[in-house]
């Protein structure tokens, strides 16, 4: 398949990483193990398939994934997510999935992941805000889904939404995007081989903070785009409206490829700070594409990367 790619030394790196995780997380249950809890699948890891995907990238911890967030329901805070997402019960869920599709309805979290081997992808994840980590996701393709439920000839975009708890969500007190957040995709970037749904991180559940129990992973676009906690995905045949897009379209253009040709309107995006070692974080040049061009410059080909930023 195009846009495969191997790296013995990142997949190794991982594995140590998240053999470490687990028997951290053993440790920390072998106390609830013993007053009788049952060991579930936060214990028994997600066991996701260890493929290519990681291009020598070094990945960041797991305490600076789900420690560092953005996820506005909760606050705009970087520790605000971390804080105030436990409140929200991410079981049961289900996405409810409809437009421009065969199979239409509300799907259960065990009807989206019946039959779906989980794969881990490790991904450079930029910002826009020009900060960036090295994520390994757990995941399986969009497509895989889209296919499922079969996508008809007319659709030709697919919106995302977000949950909207205002019970548990302190941010929808504020008027900052139009909620309940809002994302889309062309179709053909809905099935890039590279666009994934994440439910795990280091073949963990999603921690809430991060999206939990389901978000989109895109990892040749700006981070916004990567919606959390999705609830709905519709098949549309026109542009959908995107929550930073309405916000400000000079500032958040639809395609919000990354492109270090192409500053935000109040800072550059030539660079980028990898967090990670604290006051050390370092400071890197910004890839074209995030550095998935080979994979993705062909969806674009002949456009105005300026004009649709
Ligand atoms: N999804 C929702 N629903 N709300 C948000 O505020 N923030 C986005 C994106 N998805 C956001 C969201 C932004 S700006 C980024 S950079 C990534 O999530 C951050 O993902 P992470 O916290 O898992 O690193």
């Amino acid at each position: 398949m195009a846009g495969r790619y191997k790296s013995d030394l990142t997949m190794a790196d991982v594995t140590l990483k998240a053999a470490w995780m687990n028997r951290r997380q053993i440790m920390a249950g072998a106390g609830a193990a013993a007053l009788g809890a049952i060991a579930g699948p936060a214990m028994a890891g997600l066991g996701a398939k260890k493929t290519g995907y990681g291009q020598g990238l070094e990945p960041n911890t797991w305490e600076e994934i789900t420690s560092y967030n953005n996820f506005y329901e909760f606050g705009t805070g970087k520790d605000d997510p971390v804080r105030n997402a436990g409140a929200m019960k991410t079981d049961p869920w289900s996405v409810k999935i409809d437009g421009l599709v065969d199979r239409p309805g509300e799907y259960s979290m065990g009807d989206i992941l019946a039959g779906v081997t989980l794969e881990e992808r490790i991904y450079r994840l930029r910002c826009v805000e020009a900060w960036s980590m090295v994520v390994p996701w757990v995941g399986f393709e969009l497509a895989d889904l889209l296919n499922r439920v079969g996508v008809k000839p007319s659709a030709k975009y697919v919106a995302f939404e977000t949950a909207y708890l205002p019970e548990v969500m302190p941010g929808l007190s504020y008027p900052i995007v139009s909620w309940p957040y809002t994302e889309g995709l062309r179709l053909d970037e809905a099935m890039h081989p590279l666009t994934i749904l994440a439910t795990g991180i280091y073949d963990e559940p999603m921690p809430n903070q991060n999206g939990a129990p389901i978000r989109l992973v895109v990892p040749w676009k700006y981070g916004y785009k990567s919606i959390k906690s999705i609830t709905r995905i519709s098949l549309v045949e026109s542009e959908p409206p995107t929550a930073w897009n309405g916000y400000s379209a000079s500032e958040y253009g639809f395609y919000s490829n990354v492109n270090p040709n192409r500053d935000h309107p109040r800072w550059s995006q030539a660079s980028e700070r990898r967090i990670g070692g604290g006051l050390f974080s370092k400071k890197i040049p910004t890839l074209m594409f995030n550095g998935y061009e080979k994979e993705v410059a062909h969806l674009y080909e002949g456009m105005d990367l300026i004009k649709y930023h």
